[in-house]
């Protein structure tokens, strides 16, 4: 029977291949799609979702619109890595009138997501302000899934990376709720590079949305290239629905982790204690690596 994933998505572009790959893989079913602030703001990764869906002959996932801001700090869309628009015609769908936080309470709490993993692949704000508002929601989310955090340096500031620093109270309360997380890091998103002579396969297989995928991709890869030391492109969220696909491709260990919301240097940091004495409890399983040849496979795999 396929996985069934819910996708919290601040679309962007890997978010956007993260989206096709959840919707075509034989292995997954793409049961929604929460729509959030953070890449770009709330208006434009609505408008990219519904974007992709449209060209990813995703039409049939429903879109619940999210949060529009963080729940305290400021919104800091844009850190550079991302296009703001995606090079797709305009979208017919339309989005549910629910909201993305009552979408999430009602669904879970009905027990019909007993066996489906909530992906966040952006800012945490949605899940924090629905388990505010519903606490037991945290005995009925089975396991997050998640691409954000980090457990040796951010990527937006020399500690955090981007979709925490986000929000990190957000993070805050859900690292903190007991729900069973597996956080891909950026440690393991960074071993997962993705050349430019990777893409050539994912032409080749002629499907609308493996041709969508290899639009979205080369963006992504001629953006990285231009950084130092970079040999191609970082399609961070694809790395956690690989993960879900296959968990045999990513590593991880258990470590307790603390989302930093004070430092002035350090807001934003997934503190995770790496060591075997700690007395606090393992609450995240971390990754730490990535078989990046078999990421590759499970990328075409699920683009034909
Ligand atoms: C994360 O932040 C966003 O820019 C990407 O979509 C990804 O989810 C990487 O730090
Ligand atoms: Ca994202």
């Amino acid at each position: 029977m396929a996985q069934k994933v819910i996708l919290d998505v601040d679309t962007g572009c890997d978010d956007a291949v993260a989206m096709l790959m959840a919707g075509h893989h034989p292995a997954l079913e793409f049961v929604a799609v929460l729509p959030v602030h953070g890449n770009v703001h709330l208006e434009v990764t609505l408008e990219n979702t519904l974007k992709l869906l449209f060209a990813g002959k995703l039409e049939h996932v429903p879109v619940y619109v999210g949060a529009n801001a963080p729940l305290i700090g400021p919104i800091i869309a844009g850190d550079g890595d991302q296009i703001i628009r995606l090079p797709f015609p305009e979208s017919s769908i339309q989005p549910q009138e629910k909201h993305a936080v009552n979408f999430l309470i009602d669904y879970y709490m009905s027990g019909e997501g007993a066996d489906t993993i909530y992906m966040p692949i952006g800012p945490l704000t949605n899940l924090a302000l629905a388990l505010r508002i519903e606490p037991k929601l945290a005995e009925r989310i089975p396991k997050i899934v998640t691409m954000g955090g980090a457990y040796i340096g951010g990527n937006t500031t020399p500690s955090a990376e981007f979709n925490i620093l986000a929000d990190p109270e957000a993070a805050h309360i859900v690292y903190s709720s007991g729900i069973p997380i597996v956080m891909i890091g950026l440690e393991v998103t960074d071993k997962a590079v993705i050349r430019k002579e990777d893409i050539q396969p994912i032409r080749e297989i002629g499907t609308p949305w493996a041709d969508a995928a290899a639009e979205i991709i080369d963006i992504i890869v001629n953006i990285h290239l231009k950084y130092p030391g970079r040999t191609g492109g970082i399609v961070y969220d694809a790395c956690a629905v690989a993960a879900v696909i296959d968990p045999s491709i990513v590593e991880t260990i258990p470590m307790h982790v603390d989302i930093e919301i004070n430092g002035s240097y350090t807001r934003g940091r997934t503190v995770a204690d790496r060591r075997t004495r700690g007395n606090a409890p393992m609450n995240v399983d971390v990754g730490i690596s990535i078989d990046r040849e078999k990421f590759l496979k499970i990328l075409y795999a699920s683009l034909r």
